[in-house]
């Protein structure tokens, strides 16, 4: 325990205590063998039979210089805002200008009619480019960089065939299909003055908006609402593009889409209550690592515990209380679950005040400390697993020093979350502990630049500058590259 004591602990409490503690303790020997398992099913997935992890190539050919330079739009549409953004590169090495807009993604679009999920794009988008250029008629069409984070198939970087929705989205008659055609048609309908230059995942962007200032980042990583990493791959290294005939030593980017690592349930330590959440999502089956890690997921297993030991357990945690609140689907969110390891105080009075004021309910004292170590257990387990992931990809590329650009809420927010994945990551790899607490870790998970904003400018001025070179590979519409 980290705060508090046990001292006046029912036993009785202290039992489910002791059950949770087991259920979600990760220890460095099953930690190693995830990681095992991960490193081959990255390659399965490169392979030409293809795996459960999608490792899509993005058509991110190479990583940039610093000297790229231009004016580019930017649209990210993550899991709970939309993003605008106009990103200036200027002839300064490695440094830009950005103006942006946010819009709330309302909560009804994510599981609405597709039309109208591309129309408050579009809306958006004008209205974005109205403030900053005026009359739209008069302007030029001007190239834009949309970061769609979710699993797509890329035969160009200018396509995203959306494989499924994750994070809770659920729009019919998108899976399956190419998303850039449905946009464009949004768009044309509006008069909005966009071109198309890329389609790019946020762990891409991630990846290449991070290297365009620290040379040592080689994975992008994003550890928010979802979950997932890109890497730079040999093209000789992807089977499943061989027919391409692409040089071997040319790089491309891969989109890993690791959040659907082990959804056969081989190795992960999954608990009730994950099964139960992967059961009553929209996609069951999905996302099984990211629904045990993601930001999306640690409040509802959260609920879910506190539910079961009310409900379930001889324990009768909230006796006679009315949990009403408490009962309904994802009304915790990871913002909760920090709050709770966040509070300073050894009577967690902080914590009791959240619980009476978000849920209406007064927990005692031995119950705050099971909420307590409820909220530890599963946000160390989640930091634990994440880093598995690095540990794989790092293993895999034969990476022994390497800098890992991360972003979203979980990484920037969560308390401790950096120091629970370092820690594992030691533990998976076996470093030698530190001769002094200083020294930087061979490989460092560190906070990333801007993926979705100054990444997506990058790869559309990447994509258009090797355009101009002659290199058409992974090229749908060469028309909006000039
Ligand atoms: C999506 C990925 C994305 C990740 C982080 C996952 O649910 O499938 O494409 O990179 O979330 O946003």
């Amino acid at each position: 325990m980290s705060s508090g004591s046990f001292v006046e602990v029912p036993k009785d409490l202290l039992k489910e205590i002791k059950r949770l503690e087991e259920l979600f303790t990760v220890d460095t020997a099953k930690l190693k063998q995830i990681t095992d398992h991960f490193v081959n099913e990255l390659e399965k997935g490169l392979s030409k039979e293809g795996g459960t992890i999608p490792m899509n190539p993005t058509w991110v050919m190479s990583f940039p210089t610093g000297y790229e330079t231009g004016t580019y739009l930017a649209l990210d549409m993550g899991g709970t805002n939309l993003r605008v953004c106009q990103i200036t590169l200027t002839e300064q090495k490695s440094e830009f200008d950005i103006i942006q807009s946010k819009y709330r993604m309302p909560e009804e679009l994510k599981t609405g009619v597709a039309e109208d999920l591309w129309e408050y794009i579009a809306e958006c988008l004008l209205q974005f480019i109205q403030t900053h250029h005026g009359d739209v008629a008069k302007l030029d069409k001007i190239p834009l960089g949309f970061t769609f984070s979710y699993p797509a198939t890329q035969n160009y970087i200018d396509e995203g065939i959306l494989q499924r929705w994750t994070k809770g989205f659920d729009i019919d008659g998108v899976e399956g299909r190419n998303v850039v055609p449905m946009f464009e048609k949004a768009l044309q309908e509006r008069g909005v003055p966009i071109k198309l230059t890329a389609l790019i995942n946020d762990t891409t962007g991630t990846l290449i908006a991070s290297a365009y200032t620290d040379t040592k980042m080689k994975i992008g990583c994003i550890f928010g609402t979802g979950c997932n990493a890109a890497y730079m791959e040999d093209c000789g290294s992807i089977p499943k593009l061989a027919h391409l005939n692409l040089p071997p030593d040319t790089p491309m980017a891969i989109n890993c889409e690791w959040g659907a690592f082990d959804n056969e349930h081989k190795v992960l330590p999954r608990t009730p209550y994950d099964e139960s959440i992967d059961t009553d999502s929209p996609r069951p089956g999905q996302q099984a690592f990211e629904k045990m890690i993601a930001g999306l997921y640690l409040g509802e297993i959260f609920r879910l515990i506190m539910v079961d030991l009310h409900d379930n357990h001889n324990v009768n945690i909230f006796a006679g209380q009315d949990i009403g609140k408490l009962r309904r689907p994802y009304t915790l969110d990871s913002s909760f679950l920090s709050a709770i390891e966040d509070d300073p105080f050894e009577n967690l009075s902080e914590t009791r005040e959240l619980f009476q004021n978000q849920l209406g309910i007064d927990p005692n004292p031995s119950e705050l400390e099971l909420i307590r170590r409820a909220a530890e257990l599963i946000g160390t387990r989640a930091a634990r697993l994440s880093a598995c992931g690095v540990a794989a990809i790092s293993k895999k590329k034969g990476y022994k020093e390497c800098h890992v650009g991360a972003d979203g809420s979980v990484f920037n927010k969560y308390p401790h979350f950096k120091k629970r994945g370092a820690a594992a990551l030691r533990e998976i790899l076996d470093w030698p502990a530190k001769a002094d607490p200083n020294d930087d870790d061979p490989i460092e998970i560190l906070a990333a630049e801007d993926g979705s904003g100054v990444g997506a400018a990058l790869i559309a001025a990447l994509t258009l500058e090797r355009v101009k070179k002659g290199n058409m590979h992974g090229i749908l519409h060469p028309e909006n590259f000039h």
